[in-house]
């Protein structure tokens, strides 16, 4: 059975954003599916310097592992002054030391939800321009749906 990981890149124990992927993965039948939540894999603040002489922490490597081994990936940003919440942004930081790849082409559907007045318009943007380099139709067709049935305001690219 193929696999899906969605996560709320957000530390909020109240995420909307985690609320968010939590509901997009509900929208796939006849997958597995693991929710994340970042409190899960606290770590400390990126440096070179600690890199050097620790090495990859246990959870950058078990949060590397885990998208590696999954068949697609959903991700729900949080939006802090206009970019990645400092949680993911560690994370991330930490993985992309790993092999320098992370996200392999696989297929992502990335979302965002904000109260904020700019709607997390900005962390989408960026993430779409960092991450995502192809999405497959199907996450396309998806997201387009998800958006439909919840009348948010959809941001095409
Ligand atoms: C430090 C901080 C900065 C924020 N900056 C933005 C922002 O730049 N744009 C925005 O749309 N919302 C912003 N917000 C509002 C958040 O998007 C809102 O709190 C949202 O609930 C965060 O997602 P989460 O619940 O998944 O953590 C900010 C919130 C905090 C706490």
């Amino acid at each position: 059975m193929k696999k899906i990981v969605a996560f709320g890149a957000s530390s909020s124990t109240k995420s909307i954003n985690k609320r968010f992927s939590v509901y997009a993965s509900n929208q796939f039948d006849g997958v597995d599916k693991l929710i994340l939540d970042l409190n899960d894999f606290e770590m400390p603040i990126y440096s070179e310097d600690k890199e050097n002489e620790f090495g990859i922490p246990e959870e950058a490597l078990k949060f590397y592992n885990i998208l590696k081994e999954s068949d697609g990936i959903i991700i729900s940003f949080a939006e802090h002054n206009g970019s990645y919440t400092v949680a993911f942004k560690n994370i991330f930081d930490w993985i992309s030391r790993i092999d320098k790849i992370v996200w392999w082409n696989k297929p992502m559907l990335l979302l965002s939800t904000s109260d904020g007045i700019r709607g997390a318009v900005s962390v989408l943007e960026m993430a779409h321009q960092r991450i995502l380099l192809n999405i497959s139709l199907i996450f396309q067709r998806f997201l387009y749906l998800v958006f439909q049935k919840t009348s948010m305001t959809v941001r095409e690219y």
